[in-house]
């Protein structure tokens, strides 16, 4: 009798102590994880110069697969990704914006962020967070980026969007919010502070 509970008591404490281990594991791992987001996001800057190193085909694939990742209103996914290559076709895109896309003349590659409308209303927002998680997969990629505005932004005759729409061949309903400009980088920026930046605008409110 004497035997069973000893037995029974430290099988008990072998069990607490494997939870307490897995789980001081498990927020070491998030931590680990929490770290690396945080330098990814650290690191990540408006890139607007560029080498002329070519981006692999699956290095824009991979990139842009994370844009796609991006939540979505009602889950509707309106939001398309066109990739322009080619010098003429990016200096054509950036005539589009009336002042101008210098970035995107820069550019090895530049990823046109559309939505089609008829899919949601809130267009606006499935595209920007699509387009935040283009430029941190492109951060981790090594490869620079810069969001060229399009939306609300006037063309040559008309606006910005609807320029763009037609001149790569997507239907009218389509708007476009911004180009993202993208290749090897030849500028190095420092890095933002994280403690900086969200110096007085974090604000807990509790009753
Ligand atoms: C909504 C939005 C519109 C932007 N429009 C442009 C733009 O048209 N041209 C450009 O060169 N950069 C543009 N940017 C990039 C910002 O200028 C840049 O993010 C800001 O200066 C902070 O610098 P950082 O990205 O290096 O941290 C835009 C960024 C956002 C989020």
């Amino acid at each position: 009798m004497c035997c069973e509970k000893i037995l029974l008591a430290t099988l008990f404490l072998c069990l607490m102590n494997s939870c307490s281990e897995s789980s001081n594991e498990s927020s070491k791992n998030m931590n680990t994880e929490y770290q690396t987001f945080l330098n990814l996001c650290q690191e990540r800057r408006s890139i607007r110069h560029y080498t002329s190193q070519p981006i692999p085909h699956k290095t824009i694939e991979d990139i842009l697969k994370i844009g796609a990742l991006a939540p979505s209103s009602y889950g509707q996914n309106p939001v398309e990704f066109f990739v322009i290559e080619g010098r003429e076709n990016l200096d054509s895109l950036a005539d589009c914006k009336a002042m101008g896309a210098p970035s995107v003349r820069n550019a090895q590659v530049a990823v046109v962020v559309a939505a089609d409308t008829d899919k949601g209303e809130l267009w606006v927002e499935d595209a920007s967070v699509a387009a935040e998680n283009i430029l941190l997969a492109a951060q981790s990629l090594g490869i620079g980026a810069c969001w060229n505005q399009i939306h609300l932004r006037k063309g040559q005759h008309t606006s910005a969007s609807r320029e763009i729409c037609s001149l790569i061949g997507i239907p009218s309903r389509y708007e476009v919010l911004c180009i993202i400009s993208l290749g090897f980088p030849a500028e190095q920026k420092s890095p933002r502070n994280a403690e900086k930046m969200s110096e007085n605008r974090i604000h807990f409110i509790a009753n």
